[in-house]
């Protein structure tokens, strides 16, 4: 694992969740009270071109991961299983508007579709084994430590490099921007606190344009390196992704009003922050980027 520093608290186990027997051996090695379950396919670009991937992993090892916790905890209902989610479940917005708990499914993506099934097979280990579900649908994640797959890694790692930054279609998509401590603060409010077999809606509340957050990390860069020339000129505007959703925002007030969580990473401080910790730690992308393990990852990035 690149970059996480050894904390004697953890105890790090690298297992397929698609493998029955070794997610079932880890049951029975540990007296586990709750699992939050974040292991995914993530990258709608990614799903395009390798959608079974999204399949074998999001939908057939979340329901090895369920199967395992429902033999394990034997209807202990005290044991908690946290699915973590996206808002890409629910489809795409026009101008106006937000996803809330009570949004129709419309996943419009291989990912989002994986993703959509996940949720439905959380819920349904709720409904048919009396399992202790919670889950959590969340807008679009950045900060340290993101694999420069994502857009605001890939800007950073493209300004260091001084290579043109890919902008789909006409930049105008708009994706709201949750700073990870935010939602990683947002989960410990849902899986200690949240009522068995809802659903809360997490975002940051702090939509742009694509084009914009990219000028925006653009200036910020610049600033940072003393840069007299803009690097808004690195923009270069790319072919769209297929079936591109527009655009995500969410409405919070759930989990604002029964659990007291908003966000509190404004997304110029954060963004700040972000750039500035990928400045500071170019070893671990070069890491991440040549890790023998991440195979797929580095052909997809390096397309
Ligand atoms: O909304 C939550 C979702 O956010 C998560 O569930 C996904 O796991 C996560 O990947 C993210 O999905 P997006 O597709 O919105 O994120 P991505 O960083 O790939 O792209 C953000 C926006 O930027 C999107 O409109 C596509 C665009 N984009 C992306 C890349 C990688 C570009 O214009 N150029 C790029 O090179």
């Amino acid at each position: 694992m690149v970059g996480l520093e050894a904390d004697e608290r953890f105890e790090f186990v690298e297992c397929d969740i698609r493998d029955a027997e070794s997610v079932d051996s880890l049951f029975a090695a540990h007296d586990i009270e709750g699992v939050f379950h974040l292991a995914a396919e993530s990258h709608v670009d990614r799903s395009i071109d390798s959608p079974m991937d999204f399949v074998t992993t999001n939908v057939q090892g979340t329901v090895t991961l369920l199967s395992a916790a429902e033999r394990a905890w034997a209807g202990d209902e005290a044991r908690r299983f946290h699915h973590v989610s996206t808002d890409e479940v629910f489809g795409t917005l026009g101008d106006t508007g937000a996803f809330s708990e009570t949004t129709s499914y419309d996943p419009r993506s291989p990912y989002a579709a994986s993703k959509a099934a996940s949720d439905h097979f959380v819920r349904a280990w709720a409904e048919t084994y009396g399992l202790n579900v919670v889950l959590t649908n969340c807008t679009n994640n950045y900060g340290p430590y993101q694999f420069p797959e994502k857009l605001i890694p890939v800007v950073i790692d493209r300004l260091r490099k001084r290579q043109p930054i890919p902008v789909y279609g006409d930049g105008c998509n708009v994706r709201d921007w949750l700073y990870v401590r935010d939602h990683c603060e947002a989960i410990i409010s849902v899986f200690e606190r949240g009522r068995t077999g809802e659903t809360y809606c997490i975002g940051g509340e702090t939509e742009s344009s694509n084009l914009t957050l990219v000028e925006k990390l653009c200036d910020i860069f610049d600033r940072l390196n003393g840069n007299s020339s803009s690097s808004r000129q690195l923009i270069e505007f790319v072919a769209d992704r297929p079936g591109h959703d527009f655009r995500y925002a969410m409405d919070i007030t759930k989990i604002r009003r029964e659990l007291g969580w908003s966000p509190s990473v404004d997304l110029e401080t954060g963004l700040g922050s972000t750039v500035q910790w990928y400045m500071d730690n170019e070893p671990w992308i070069n890491a991440v980027l040549s890790h023998e393990h991440d195979t797929f990852q580095q052909r997809w990035y390096n397309r």
